[in-house]
C-alpha cells in the first residue's frame, strides 16, 4: 500500500528520469529535486504536469525537508558521478555525495519516509576479484567511491529503513556524452556516429560489467517493496558478465582507437555476483548487452 508520494532526488538525469517514467506510469505521485548540474528538466517534459519539479541542492537541509513533505518513499539518486572528477573535486564529491545524502536521511526521518533507497556504486570494491560479491571487502580508489561507501553507511546507522543498490555500469537512452565525465557507451556511440576515432584510456583490457538503465529502474522498484531487505544493506545489481572496453568499442562499430594513460582512480576488473540480488529482490538483468546497444537514442 503506497498512500503517499515519491521523492526522486537527481529525478531529471539519466537514471533519475527513467525511474520517474516508471513512477508515473504506474500511477505515483512524484517530486523532482535536482539542480540541474547534469540533469535537464527535458527528461521530464512528459509528465510536466503529473511531476513536481524542485530546482536545488541535496546540499540544503530546509530543501530536502520540504521536499519530503507527505511523501512515504525515497529515491536518493542525486550525485555527482565522476570518478575522474571527484579525484579534481573532493570537496565538492564530499558535500554532495556525503553530507547530501545526510540531509536526505534527516528529511526522510522527520518526514517518517517508509524506504529510502539509495543509488550507490561497485566502486566501492575498488579492486576485489570478480565475479564481486557483497562480502568482498571494501577498497574505495577515489573520493567518489570513499564518500559513496560512507553514504552507505549513513544510511545503516538511519533511523528510516533503507537499502543500497550499488549499481555497476549503467547505460541506455538519455545517457549524456558531451562532457569529458560521461560514461563510456555514451561517448563510444556518439564517436561511433560521427565516424571518429574513440580515446581508449590504458590498454582497454579492463573490464565493466554493463547493465542496462530499463533493468536497473525495475531493481529500484523491487529494493523499495522488498521485505526481505531494509537495514541498508549493500545489494550489486549488475549483470555477472564482464566486457572490455575494447569489446565495447568494436561492438559499436567504432574506428580503430587512439590510447591514452590510463585513467587515475580506476579499478581494472569489475563484474558482479548478482546472487544476492536474485535471493533478496527477485531480481535479475534480463537486457544482454548487444541488444541493449541497440537501443541508446
Ligand atoms: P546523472 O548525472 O545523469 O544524474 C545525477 C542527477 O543528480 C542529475 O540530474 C544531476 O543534475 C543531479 N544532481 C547532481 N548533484 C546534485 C545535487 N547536489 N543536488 C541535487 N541534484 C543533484 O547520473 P546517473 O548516471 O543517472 O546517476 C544517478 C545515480 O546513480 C548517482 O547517484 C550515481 O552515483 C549512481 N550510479 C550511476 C552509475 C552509472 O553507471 N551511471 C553507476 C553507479 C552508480
Ligand atoms: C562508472 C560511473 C560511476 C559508477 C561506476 C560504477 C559514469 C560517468 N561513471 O564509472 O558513476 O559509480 O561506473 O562502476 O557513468 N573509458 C575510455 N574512454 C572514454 C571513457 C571511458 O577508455 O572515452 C574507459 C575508462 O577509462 C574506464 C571505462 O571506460 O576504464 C569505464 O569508464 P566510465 O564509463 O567513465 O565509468 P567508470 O569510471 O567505470
Amino acid at each position: 500500500m503506497h498512500d503517499g508520494g515519491v521523492l526522486v532526488t537527481g529525478g531529471a538525469g539519466f537514471i533519475g528520469s527513467h525511474l520517474v517514467d516508471q513512477l508515473v506510469s504506474l500511477g505515483r505521485r512524484v517530486v523532482v529535486l535536482d539542480d540541474l548540474s547534469t540533469g535537464h528538466r527535458e527528461n521530464l517534459a512528459p509528465h510536466a504536469d503529473r511531476v513536481v519539479f524542485m530546482e536545488g541542492g541535496v546540499e540544503a537541509p530546509e530543501l530536502c525537508r520540504r521536499a519530503c513533505e507527505g511523501v512515504s518513499d525515497v529515491f536518493h539518486l542525486a550525485s555527482r558521478v565522476s570518478v575522474v572528477e571527484s579525484i579534481e573535486s573532493p570537496d565538492l564529491y564530499r558535500e554532495v555525495v556525503l553530507q547530501g545524502t545526510r540531509n536526505v536521511l534527516r528529511a526522510a526521518e522527520e518526514a517518517g519516509v517508509r524506504r529510502l533507497v539509495l543509488a550507490s556504486s561497485c566502486s566501492v570494491y575498488g579492486d576485489a576479484a570478480p565475479p564481486i560479491s557483497e562480502e568482498a571487502s571494501l577498497d574505495p580508489r577515489s573520493p567518489y567511491a570513499a564518500f559513496k561507501a560512507e553514504a552507505e553507511q549513513a544510511c545503516r546507522e538511519a533511523a528510516v529503513s533503507t537499502v543500497c543498490p550499488r549499481f555497476f555500469n549503467v547505460y541506455g537512452p538519455r545517457q549524456r556524452a558531451d562532457s569529458p565525465y560521461s560514461g563510456v557507451i555514451a561517448i563510444f556511440a556518439r564517436m561511433a556516429a560521427a565516424s571518429k576515432s574513440p580515446t581508449i584510456f590504458g590498454d582497454g583490457l579492463q573490464t565493466r560489467d554493463f547493465i542496462h538503465v530499463a533493468d536497473v529502474v525495475r531493481g529500484l522498484l523491487l529494493a523499495s517493496g522488498a521485505s526481505a531487505v531494509g537495514a541498508g544493506e549493500p545489494i550489486n545489481f549488475g549483470t555477472g558478465v564482464g566486457t572490455t572496453v575494447l569489446e565495447l568499442a568494436s561492438l559499436l562499430g567504432c574506428r580503430a582507437p587512439v590510447f591514452e594513460a590510463a585513467r587515475e582512480g580506476e579499478v581494472r576488473h569489475s563484474a558482479a555476483d548478482p546472487g544476492l540480488a536474485r535471493e533478496r529482490l527477485g531480481f535479475e538483468s534480463r537486457i544482454a548487452l548487444q541488444s541493449g546497444l541497440a537501443d541508446l537514442a
